[in-house]
């Protein structure tokens, strides 16, 4: 109801404003929610009269009288009572009577779909998400993305876009090159076989550590020349044999192709069972390979060279030339932001190198002749407006590589992809009590060692509690606590924020944590248990309610538009924070109204139970978090 009330109040205040004379746009974000019963800013408020008055050199008090009073003409919308007017601002109190008729028989109509949201015109969104590297484990970076993203896409599609969940995997690129040439060097094929990713683990780790050697030596000197001497060779051998296995491995030479099938394949098994496990899914997996090997990496270079985009460097590399850090970079209608291709030409002369010439190089092909990361994310774009007619193609990947992203942005405008909507939806850095992970340097807690972490601890806390139920039946409850706590520490932080996991923290069931969201819902599950049934909302009585159920009430309301928010900012923590909020405020309901044993008013607070056990489900189920009916 609230969000209609919204809408309303939105489209109302337009005509309000028109009404008295002003000339403003009115925007959605024009009308702000309140608390419940604020006495004097009402449930709704806005503070349109300022920007007006500023505008037409008013005070904004008198604005806000004029409006007030041309809405007042126009007629407010369903639910609302009365429209007053406080320092400046116009406030909108609801008829509470009307506001828990209307909300309560929107979630009892709308049930599962309460919140979601159709469209006449959807967006088609294609999403990349999760997109680990192969031959590596999964860490709790890729779990904050897989959780999140996960949560995202739900509420996109709840809101009713049309959503294609793309696994882009890291499966390509030379340090392919350089695993497969260590792997031939040292592999061992028991090994390997017993645990894949372990096994390429180490030879990762080996090679980097050499490479870390070699840049000490590069950066201090070497002791002796014979020590200088077996270092050049070393890095010849290094990085040569790495990049002539890459070279193998896009020129489908079947040897580095069979051995690189390998590596993917097992990864992928092992990805999968930890995915199937946290309970996601993806519609594709095509992964940085697909366009190396489809082609499309061609399509986009040749497009880019043709249509005079990119320039080939003195060192054969071709790469794009812009000036990432102007926002205005690449937009096709300011295109004196760019250098165009002559005038980089100059600054390339002048400066007498690529990596001195004012410009940033978008590289797309190396002096090697190998393709990059950047080669194959504008081939993604390239197939994705092509082949699904992508209106928007985002992106959760994490905050390290903003610049990136920014300048793969720039770089697709000038390659004239301005129909579809690019977003890289980035969250901060996930780090451990103990420090920041490096997976290079060994030190990284793998999404494994979280869930079993996590499992053990509800485990005991089940136990504890010393229900009664037989070991699978504990081990099934906590699953879905563990799951909870994982997946609620990974989206209850702001998108932004950079958080660090506290295992311990997110396993208790007091603090603010998906569990003690989950036992709200059970213990609204078990007080409509013992009911004989659930009145009909119709039958409600109004004058039942006391500022408790109101205040529920007005959160149950507020559900449609904290999903509103989550898809403004593509984040899933406002969703989060409300579900917590809810979880609170049914709590007190509960308490105060002592609901268990009221005979007075037991049907009106049936129904608010009901309703709320509608909200949890709903929300929590976004989230990918289940609901139980016993804890
Ligand atoms: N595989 C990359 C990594 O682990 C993330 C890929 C993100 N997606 C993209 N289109 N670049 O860093």
């Amino acid at each position: 109801m609230l969000s209609a009330t919204r809408r309303g109040l939105v489209d109302g205040l337009r005509v309000a404003v028109g009404d008295a004379g002003y000339d403003h746009d009115v925007a959605p974000s024009d009308v702000e929610l309140e608390a419940f019963d604020d006495e004097e800013k009402g449930e709704f408020s806005s503070a349109v009269s300022f920007a007006i008055g500023a505008a037409a050199g008013e005070n904004p008090m008198d604005v806000a009288h004029t409006i007030a009073d041309a809405h007042r003409d126009y007629g407010l919308p369903e639910g609302v009572a009365r429209v007053t007017v406080e320092s400046g601002h116009i406030n909108y109190h609801l008829d509470a009577a009307a506001m828990a008729r209307l909300t309560l028989g929107e979630i009892d109509a709308d049930g599962s779909s309460y919140g979601a949201r159709d469209r006449a015109d959807p967006d088609r969104i294609v999403a990349d998400v999760s997109s680990p590297n192969i031959a590596k484990p999964l860490h709790v970076g890729h779990l904050r993305n897989t959780i999140l993203s996960d949560a995202l896409m739900n509420i996109l599609e709840e809101r009713g876009h049309d959503v294609t969940r793309d696994n882009h995997l890291g499966d390509w690129g030379t340090q392919f090159g350089n695993l497969l040439h260590e792997y031939v060097e040292y592999g061992d094929e028991t090994a390997f076989e017993d645990d894949p990713i372990a096994h390429l683990l180490e030879l990762y780790q080996q090679f980097e550590r050499r490479d870390g050697v070699l840049e000490d030596v590069a950066e201090f000197g070497a002791l002796t020349d014979e020590f200088e001497d077996a270092v050049a060779a070393e890095r010849a051998y290094h990085t040569d044999d790495g990049k002539a296995w890459f070279a193998r491995l896009e020129d489908g030479d079947a040897e580095a192709v069979d051995l690189w099938e390998g590596f993917r394949e097992a990864s992928i098994e092992r990805f999968e069972a930890i995915y199937a496990e946290l309970g996601v899914d993806f519609d594709l997996w095509l992964g940085e390979s697909f366009y190396a090997r489809e082609g499309w990496n061609d399509v986009v270079i040749e497009k880019a060279l043709e249509n005079d985009v990119a320039m080939r460097g003195p060192d054969g590399s071709v790469f794009i030339p812009i000036y990432g850090d102007d926002e205005d970079a690449g937009d096709p209608d300011r295109a004196d932001v760019d250098p165009s291709l002559d005038r980089a030409r100059e600054m390339l002369d002048e400066a007498g190198s690529v990596e001195e010439a004012d410009f940033d190089a978008f590289y797309i092909v190396k002096s090697d002749g190998s393709t990059v990361y950047g080669t194959r994310d504008l081939a993604t774009i390239e197939y994705r407006t092509r082949e699904f007619d992508a209106d928007q193609s985002v992106y959760v990947v994490a905050s390290e590589q903003n610049r990136y992203f920014q300048q793969l942005f720039v770089a697709a405008r000038k390659m004239g992809y301005t129909d579809v909507h690019l977003e890289h939806i980035d969250y901060g850095m996930i780090s451990l009590p103990e420090g920041s992970m490096s997976t290079r340097g060994g030190q990284i807690v793998t999404v494994r060692e979280v869930l079993d972490a996590a499992r053990e601890r509800a485990r005991a806390i089940v136990h504890e509690k010393g229900r009664n139920v037989d070991e699978d039946g504990v081990d099934a409850i906590a699953r879905k606590i563990a799951l909870a706590t994982v997946k609620y520490g990974m989206v209850g932080a702001n998108r932004g924020k950079d958080i660090t996991f506290d295992i311990d923290e997110a396993v208790s069931l007091e603090g603010d944590t998906g569990p003690y969201v989950q036992y709200a819902t059970t213990r609204a599950y078990s007080i409509l248990d013992s009911a004989a049934s659930v009145p009909a909302v119709d039958d409600v009585d109004p004058a039942a309610f006391n500022d408790t159920d109101y205040d529920l009430i007005y959160h149950l309301g507020r559900y449609p538009l904290v999903l509103d928010r989550c898809e403004e900012r593509y984040d899933a923590a406002p969703l989060a924070h409300y579900l917590l909020e809810l979880a609170h405020v049914f709590n007190s309901f509960y308490h105060k109204n002592r609901v268990l044993d009221s005979e007075s008013a037991a049907a009106e607070r049936l129904v608010l139970t009901d309703a709320t056990a509608q909200v949890f489900e709903n929300g929590l189920g976004l989230l990918g978090i289940e609901t139980l009916a016993e804890m």
